[in-house]
């Protein structure tokens, strides 16, 4: 008798977290289908997705549904694995092995997308490798090596994406640069003149191609987990970390999350920008 006299002077409250509980789900669930479809039917291209940033940047967009093309130097094995791991998405996913730094590849690569995915909406030029040194130690191959897959490749691989995209009359192309072509490094003259020069790239590119409906901007990542940073002593990485806000490095998922906002229907007036993803590390 007083278990009844309680539940039913109880009920209200039961009644309150019965809706706030079938709320949350709702939301939850309909957070999940948006972000699920927010790109699909898409086309993407990432170079350089086998590992690190990239292999993050070619997830995320295929978790929002957006079929993936994406292109790796040498790693064979590791893109048909990446393959299969994106494909558990939904998505249609291939991996092409071509060089960046080669300008006469990248017209082979977009025709054999288009052939294979029928259309490119959304372009990420994220293949860069580094060559330290001190200037004064710096060969004329490091030089141009760093130059030609960081900053060449750009200009070549948006050359040939933006035919397809103009006869789409839409798309986004989204260059990662670095922290490092803004402040400059000592021991990267090579990599910060190329990332600075993917930064006036973008600009120009956003100018050119507005008027198309094709967006261009970059985004500079600082210390980001990879293997590219792997490779630092232990006493150069704390010295990183020490100077970033949020007292930490970032992760390939945090500059993926940026890449999904540019490469989304979020960010339709936004062309032409740098956008920082750096714990606070430049401002
Ligand atoms: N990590 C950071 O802290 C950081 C900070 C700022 C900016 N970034 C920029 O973010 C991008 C990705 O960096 P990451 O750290 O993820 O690098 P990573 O771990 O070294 O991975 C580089 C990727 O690029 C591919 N690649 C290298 N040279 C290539 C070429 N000539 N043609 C085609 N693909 C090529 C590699 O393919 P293979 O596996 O076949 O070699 C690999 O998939 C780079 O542009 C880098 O400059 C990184």
């Amino acid at each position: 008798m007083h278990l009844v006299l309680l539940l039913i002077s109880a009920k209200p409250v039961f009644n309150k977290m019965y809706w706030f509980i079938l709320n949350r789900i709702n939301h939850i669930c309909q957070k999940t289908i948006i972000s699920m479809t927010q790109l699909s039917g898409k086309t993407a291209l990432v170079t350089g997705a086998t590992r690190g940033i990239g292999k993050g940047i070619a997830i995320k967009l295929a978790q929002a549904g957006s079929n993936i093309a994406f292109s790796f130097a040498s790693s064979v094995e590791k893109a048909r694995a990446f393959e299969q791991e994106l494909a558990a998405f939904g998505v249609k996913a291939k991996g092409y092995q071509s060089n960046a730094a080669d300008f006469a590849q990248a017209d082979i690569l977009v025709d054999e997308i288009l052939k294979d995915f029928g259309a490119l909406d959304i372009l990420v030029n994220n293949a860069g490798i580094t060559r330290d040194t001190l200037l004064m130690r710096m060969s004329e191959q490091q030089w141009d090596e760093v130059l030609d897959t960081n900053l060449k490749s750009a200009f070549a691989l948006t050359k040939a994406a933006m035919k397809p995209m103009m006869k789409a009359k839409a798309g986004s192309i989204i260059n990662i640069t670095s922290v490092v072509g803004i402040t400059g490094n000592a021991g990267q003259a090579n990599y910060a003149a190329s990332k600075a020069g993917m930064i006036g790239f973008t600009k120009s590119v956003a100018k050119e191609l507005g008027s198309r409906n094709i967006r261009c901007n970059a985004i500079a990542p600082g210390f980001i987990e990879t293997e590219m940073t792997e490779a630092l002593t232990p006493e150069v990485r704390a010295e990183w970390v020490k100077g970033i806000p949020l007292k930490k490095g970032g992760s390939p998922e945090d500059v993926a999350n940026c890449v999904l906002f540019l490469a989304g229907d979020g960010s339709t007036y936004i062309t032409g920008q740098t956008i920082n993803v750096c714990g606070g590390m430049v401002m």
